[in-house]
């Protein structure tokens, strides 16, 4: 049985002989960022190979450039309702090895130049080993002065600094979760202890109560047994973006749901998953340290947060009809038909896949009912956003 990294089982199982059990939060935290041995904080050349093909994971930045590429065209259309500021910022937090970051360069370079000429571009992510890798892939692009700099934090930078888009891609599945369960006692946090060499899990009260009202609100039909997640620092994450945006979009991309889907009553087992080798497991006590866990996105409650914070919705849709707004079949038709890359990009697009298991929130601040072409297709109701399970 393989149990993890020996040094990281070590670290945790010390906090909770020192503390007692945690809950599972807090064990999700330690497992991907504890500062030396987190699967995402280690050293550059154990981390490399953690996203893409031959990692234990793929995002689309790995799958094909199209991306990256409808991400500039996007961000040009929002340049130009922007009233081209300069500079323009793109904030990307969470960039991973930094490819969606140079495909979006070499689209905006190649076809928006008066964009390129004022662009600049701040790359926040915790892990200095993720920072490394990043620098590593943007190479080239690190003679331009003032194009590109990073940051460890959002806090790093400053309330209202934001001119333009605020963006990232499969970040808010890798926040740690609270993780529910429903029983004759009501909803239950599942906590982690350490028997034996071994994690397991107990059920616990709820861990505080901004917790248990987010539950409370979630949870009218949940039937006994039901499982789920709750993630309270994408909230948190979005009031912050909030700030920091002066003028223009946050647009967020990941995985998820509106909250009346995530959280149905038929959804009984929540969405929790590990990812080994590109291979999926419920198994979060097993290579701890060694595999990545994420959970999908309530992409209502980030949605009423943000308005809650000065941002206004506006748009929600999947990735299929995002790029099929912003034009993706042109860009396709420039390839190869059976071409692997013509392959690759129709992966990003698969109705029963990629294409709809991730959805695009636009936001926006600052500007009066901008109509973006990315949300010209519209998947869901007007409503989706505004559940009534979620208000
Ligand atoms: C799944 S990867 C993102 C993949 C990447 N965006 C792509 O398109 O390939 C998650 C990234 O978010 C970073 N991250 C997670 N939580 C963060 C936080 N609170 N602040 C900054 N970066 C964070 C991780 O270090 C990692 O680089």
């Amino acid at each position: 049985m393989n149990t993890g990294h020996p040094e990281l089982v070590a670290a945790i199982a010390a906090e909770i002989a020192a503390s007692g059990a945690i809950p599972f939060v807090r064990f999700m935290e330690l497992a991907l960022y504890h500062p030396q041995f987190g699967y995402y904080m280690r050293a550059p050349e154990q981390t490399s190979e953690r996203i893409g093909w031959r990692g234990d994971f793929y995002t689309s930045s790995d799958v094909h450039p199209i991306l990256g590429q409808a991400l500039a065209k996007q961000a040009a259309q929002m340049d130009r309702l922007l009233g081209q500021p300069d500079p323009f910022t793109v904030t990307e937090m969470g960039p991973g090895k930094g490819l969606l970051t140079r495909h979006f360069l070499s689209a905006c370079r190649r076809h928006f130049g008066s964009l390129f000429e004022r662009l600049h571009y701040v790359l926040i992510d915790r892990s200095p080993a993720m920072q490394a890798l990043q620098r590593l892939h943007l190479t080239s692009w690190l003679d331009r002065p003032n194009l590109l700099t990073w940051a460890d934090d959002l806090a790093d930078v400053a309330p209202e600094e934001v001119n333009g888009l605020f963006l990232s891609n499969e970040l808010i599945d890798s926040f740690p979760v609270h993780r529910i369960q429903v029983t004759a006692k009501g909803a239950e946090e599942l906590w982690v202890d350490y028997h034996n060499g071994r994690f397991v899990e107990c059920l616990r009260p709820l861990s505080s109560q901004t917790l248990a009202d987010h539950v409370r609100r979630m949870s009218a039909d949940w039937p006994d047994g039901y499982r789920t997640e709750i993630n309270l620092y994408a909230l948190i994450w979005m009031k912050e973006v909030a700030q920091i945006l002066s003028r223009g979009f946050a647009l967020t991309i990941d995985y998820g749901h509106a909250a009346q889907d995530l959280y149905r009553p038929d959804r009984k087992s929540g969405t929790f998953l590990c990812y080994s080798r590109q291979s999926v497991n419920e198994e979060p006590f097993l290579r701890v340290g060694e595999q990545d866990m994420t959970a999908h996105v309530d992409f209502t409650s980030l949605a009423l947060t943000g308005e809650a914070h000065g941002l206004r919705t506006t748009g929600f849709t999947n990735q299929l009809s995002f790029l099929m707004g912003l034009g993706v079949e042109h860009m396709i038709e420039q390839l190869e038909p059976d071409s692997p890359e013509f392959k690759a990009a129709v992966h990003l697009l698969r109705p029963n896949g990629m294409g709809t298991t991730f959805k695009v929130l636009v936001q926006h601040k600052g500007i009066l009912n901008p109509e973006l072409d990315g949300l010209k297709y519209k998947p869901f109701f007007g409503s989706a956003l505004t559940a009534q399970s979620a208000a």
